[in-house]
C-alpha cells in the first residue's frame, strides 16, 4: 500500500530543510521497503500568497484532504505578508480545519549537543509537551470597536469547549500512562484568569479519576517556565492549552540547545482528516540564504511521521541515524547552532548515509 504524502516547503528555511526532511524519509522507505507517494504543493506559502493575493487555492481542502500526511516545512514572511494573515491563511486553517487538535512536541536533550543549562546531559531532559492545537487563545472571536479613536477597543475570546478539552486531555493522560514515570503536568494560570483556567484544572482532575496509575501536579504558567528551566528532569508529558504550550514548546527545545532540532505532530488521532508534521520552528528570516539552519526538526518531523503511518522501526532508525551522527560531533558536518560549521546539507545527508545504513 502506497502512503499519499503532501509536502509543503513554506517559506524561508521552510525551503532549505525540506529538502533534507525528504532525503531523510526517502533512505527510510527505501531501506524499510516502505512505499510513499509524494505530491508537492507550492501553496501555503507566502510566494504563493504574492503571486495569487491568497495563501491558499479555493480547493485546498478537497486536495489535501485525503492525503494520508501532510509533511510542512516553516510559514512566514513578514516583509511581504503580516504574519496573522499568512498563518491564519495557512498552517492554522490546516490544523483547525483537519481538526488536528492534539500537537506533540518531544523535548529531548541529544548527544553531542551542549544544554545552555549547567550541568544538563543527554537523559536528564525528556518530556513531551501536549499542547491543544485547535481552540483556546487562538480563537476567531472577538473584533474592535471605535477604531481609529481614543475609545479604541479590543477583544479576542478565549473559547474553551468540554469535547475540545477532555480529548486533549484523554491523549496526555493516555501518553503518560504509556510512559516508565507515568506523570502528567497540566500548565494552568487559575489564579488570574479566573474563568477557564479553574475549569482546565476541573476537567484535568476529573479526568485523572480515570487514570489512577498516572500522578497529576500542575504548575501556573509564570512558575511553570521557570521550572523547564530550573527543573527540566521533573518533566515527563506536559499538558498545555494553546497559547501556554505554544511558549512550552519553544522553551523545552531552547533547554536543550536549539529550537532547530523540535519537532512537532500535529495529529487528527480519529484518522478522520490527515495530520501534519512540521518542525515547531519557523522560516528564520534572519538566517534564509545562508544554507545553515538545522534540518533535524524537519527530519525527526519525517520519523514521527512514519510511526503515526505505522512503521515505528523506520521512524526509530531516523532518530538512531540523527543521534549517531550528533553524538560523532564532527564539526564539519553540524551546523552552527549546535557548534558545527557545516550546512543544512551536511548534516542532511550525513544523517541520510546512517539510515540507508
Ligand atoms: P523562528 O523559529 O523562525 O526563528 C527564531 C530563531 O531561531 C531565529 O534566530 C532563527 O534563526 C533560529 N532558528 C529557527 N529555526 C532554526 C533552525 N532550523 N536552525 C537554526 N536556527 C534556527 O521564529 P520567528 O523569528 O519568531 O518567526 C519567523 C517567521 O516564522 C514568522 O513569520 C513567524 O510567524 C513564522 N513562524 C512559523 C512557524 C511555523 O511555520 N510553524 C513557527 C514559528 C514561527
Ligand atoms: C508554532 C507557531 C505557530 C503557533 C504560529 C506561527 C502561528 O509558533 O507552530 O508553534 O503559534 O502555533
Ligand atoms: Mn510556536
Amino acid at each position: 500500500m502506497s502512503h499519499r504524502i503532501a509536502v509543503i516547503p513554506g517559506d524561508g528555511i521552510g525551503k532549505e530543510v525540506m529538502p533534507e526532511g525528504l532525503r531523510a524519509l526517502e533512505a527510510a522507505a527505501a531501506r524499510f521497503g516502505i512505499d510513499l507517494s509524494l505530491e508537492h504543493f507550492g501553496f501555503a506559502s507566502c510566494d504563493y500568497y504574492v503571486e495569487h493575493g491568497k495563501m491558499l487555492p479555493d480547493d485546498w481542502f478537497v486536495q489535501l484532504k485525503d492525503a494520508d500526511a501532510i509533511f510542512y516545512g516553516a510559514v512566514g514572511w513578514p516583509e511581504t505578508v503580516p504574519d496573522h494573515v499568512s498563518l491564519w491563511g495557512s498552517l492554522l486553517q490546516f490544523r483547525r480545519r483537519f481538526d488536528q487538535y492534539v500537537n506533540l512536541r518531544p523535548c529531548k536533550l541529544l548527544p553531542g549537543i551542549k544544554s545552555p543549562l549547567a550541568d544538563r546531559r543527554p537523559g536528564d531532559i525528556d518530556f513531551y509537551v501536549v499542547r491543544e492545537n485547535t481552540e483556546g487563545e487562538y480563537s476567531s472571536v472577538g473584533g474592535k470597536m471605535f477604531e481609529g479613536t481614543d475609545r479604541e477597543v479590543v477583544i479576542q475570546e478565549t473559547v474553551m469547549t468540554r469535547t475540545g478539552v477532555d480529548r486533549v486531555l484523554k491523549y496526555a493522560y493516555e501518553l503518560a500512562r504509556s510512559r516508565p514515570r507515568k506523570k502528567l503536568t497540566s500548565a494552568t494560570k487559575s489564579n488570574g484568569i479566573a474563568i477557564t483556567m479553574p475549569w482546565w484544572d476541573e476537567r484535568v482532575a476529573a479526568m485523572s479519576e480515570s487514570y489512577p496509575e498516572v500522578s497529576v501536579d500542575k504548575f501556573h504558567i509564570d512558575i511553570l517556565t521557570a521550572n523547564f528551566v530550573m527543573h527540566p528532569d521533573w518533566f515527563d508529558v506536559v499538558v498545555a492549552s494553546n497559547l501556554f504550550g505554544d511558549i512550552l514548546s519553544d522553551l523545552g527545545p531552547a533547554c536543550t540547545g536549539t529550537i532547530g532540532v523540535a519537532p512537532s505532530a500535529n495529529i487528527n488521532p480519529e484518522g478522520t482528516f490527515p495530520s501534519l508534521f512540521e518542525p515547531v520552528h519557523g522560516s528564520a528570516p534572519d538566517i534564509y540564504g545562508k544554507g545553515i539552519a538545522n534540518p533535524i526538526g524537519q527530519i525527526w518531523s519525517a520519523a514521527m511521521m512514519l510511526e503515526h503511518l505505522g512503521h515505528p522501526e523506520a521512524g526509530q532508525a531516523i532518530v538512531d541515524a540523527f543521534e549517531a551522527v550528533l553524538a560523532e560531533g564532527d564539526k564539519a558536518v553540524l551546523t552552527p547552532d549546535v557548534g558545527g560549521h557545516g550546512t543544512t546539507e551536511t548534516l542532511g545527508c550525513a544523517i541520510a548515509e546512517r539510515i540507508a545504513g
